[in-house]
């Protein structure tokens, strides 16, 4: 497998992908508005993470490309709940691209606490042979579940997957901490965007 060149054009989406939704955020900063995004991070899953996740779920290296959607993964990290749904929203209406598959893991979070909006979109790419419609995945998040999400990987990581139960628990109650938060700022998301116009027209 010549997985350098079978990965450019999924770096090539990443990268699209980047220009695009930082283009919105400037667009918004251009106009004073309050952007609903906040930063944007992307990658292209390393090759040995590919390799391993194939192996765990049993795919073939032909269907990789087909069956393992976040090879191309972009990351849009905001300030508000809110700004997460006007994402989607905007996203959802652009004609570049596709959605496939979508969970909100916002309203409904995971066992482990974890909070992020996935979209699976279909994008499609200029390529050396043509173009090709490659698949991407999109997490929405804020920066609470941000902070969190990150922690938690981290931990994983550490534990190998096994976190023990103790911190398991002391997770799941930084999550709620962390939504608690989330909700405390959209009570004051208002007077936040009063202060922060009243900072931008000085
Ligand atoms: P994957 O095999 O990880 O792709 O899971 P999936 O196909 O069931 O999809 P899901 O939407 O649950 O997760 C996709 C991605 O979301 C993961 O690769 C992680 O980046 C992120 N994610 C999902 N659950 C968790 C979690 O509990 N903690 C953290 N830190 N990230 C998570
Ligand atoms: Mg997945």
């Amino acid at each position: 497998m010549n997985w350098g060149a079978m990965l450019a054009p999924y770096a090539q989406v990443v990268e699209e992908l980047k220009v695009k939704l930082k283009g919105i955020r400037k667009q918004f900063e251009y106009e004073s508005r309050h952007s609903p995004i906040e930063f944007i991070t992307g990658r292209v899953k390393p090759v040995a993470s590919i390799i391993e996740k194939a192996e765990k779920r049993q795919i073939n290296v032909d269907d990789i490309e087909r069956k393992i959607q976040d090879i191309a993964g972009v990351r849009v990290v905001c300030q508000f709940v809110d700004d997460i749904y006007t994402i989607v929203a905007m996203i959802r209406s652009r004609s570049d691209l596709q959605i496939i598959e979508e969970k909100d893991y916002v309203s409904e979070k995971k066992e482990s606490g974890y909070r992020s909006y996935h979209l699976i979109i279909e994008y499609p790419v200029e390529t050396i042979d043509g173009r090709k419609i490659l698949m991407a995945e999109i997490q929405i998040r804020t920066l609470a579940m941000n902070f969190w999400a990150t922690n938690e990987h981290s931990l994983n990581y550490k534990y190998k997957g096994r976190i023990p139960k103790d911190v398991k628990e002391r997770l799941q109650r930084a999550a709620e901490a962390a939504f608690k938060l989330d909700e405390e700022m959209s009570k004051i998301k208002n007077e936040v965007q009063e202060a922060q116009r009243m900072f931008h027209s000085k």
